[in-house]
């Protein structure tokens, strides 16, 4: 069982851009910044956020809680008819609610972050969480990040984008956002950890992170946020 709570109330934008209500797709590897500009790019233009990431995020929460191991996809797959997932937005944010328990802080953790990589290759979850993330975004007026947004979830999204970087640079930003987390561990480990959920999300058979036909591409290595944030808003804004 499954609600979304979508709080039409979400932005503070002119009405004439939230008429347009475009659906954006957003894909990339971890640490490419997809986070950060989706945010932003959905404050600016008044349109809901989708991390879809934190639906599988959520999964994992519930798999680890539950004592299950994240590759073990028979148990994994037993596990979703009695999962109650909500996705609440208000005001910019989502609180992500499992079984009625909110789990929005403990999603970001290193052991979280793995098992979502594990348990998203298995394709019963693909599954459940398809028409979740469908549904958030069935009203458009929604930037929707993730892996597979531009290819499956929303393939006939109105603009799509697959932002790259080196993963050296990657590396360092998921670790500089660990640190500020208050989460410790040495920048190896995050190196390590992110070559290992690379590996894993572009090999995977089942919807791997691989850029939609017609995606545009922005490497976010040597450019700022607001250069990133910039450049999709000149794409976005030709269709607004
Ligand atoms: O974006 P993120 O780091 O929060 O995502 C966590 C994991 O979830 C990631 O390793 C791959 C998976 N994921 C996915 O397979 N498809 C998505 N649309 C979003 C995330």
């Amino acid at each position: 069982m499954t609600a979304i709570i979508r709080n039409h109330n979400v932005g503070h934008i002119a009405e004439h851009k939230q008429a347009s209500r475009l659906i954006v797709a957003i894909d990339g590897p971890a640490g490419v910044g997809k986070s950060t500009v989706a945010r932003l790019l959905a404050s600016r233009l008044g349109y809901l956020y989708l991390d879809t990431g934190a639906l599988y995020r959520a999964v994992a929460w519930a798999v680890t809680a539950s004592g299950r191991d994240p590759a073990d996809a028979e148990a994994v797959t037993a596990l979703l008819p009695a999962l109650s997932l909500q996705m609440q937005f208000h005001h910019g944010t989502a609180t992500v609610l499992v079984n009625g328990k909110d789990v929005t802080g403990d999603l970001r953790t290193p052991e979280v972050s793995s098992a979502a990589s594990v348990v998203s290759a298995i394709q019963a979850v693909r599954t459940w969480l398809l028409p979740i993330q469908q549904q958030i975004g069935q009203d458009g007026a929604v930037v929707a990040e993730g892996r597979d947004m531009g290819t499956n979830v929303f393939p006939a999204a109105d603009v799509k984008f697959f932002l790259e970087a080196d993963p050296t640079v990657r590396a360092q930003r998921r670790h500089r956002e660990l640190v500020a987390a208050g989460h410790s561990g040495a920048l190896e480990e995050t190196t390590a950890d992110l070559a290992g959920r690379d590996t894993r999300d572009r090999s995977r058979s089942i919807a791997p992170l691989v850029p939609a036909e017609n995606a545009r591409f922005i490497d976010t290595s040597i450019l700022s946020v607001a250069e990133v944030v910039d450049q999709m808003m000149g794409v976005i804004a030709a269709r607004l």
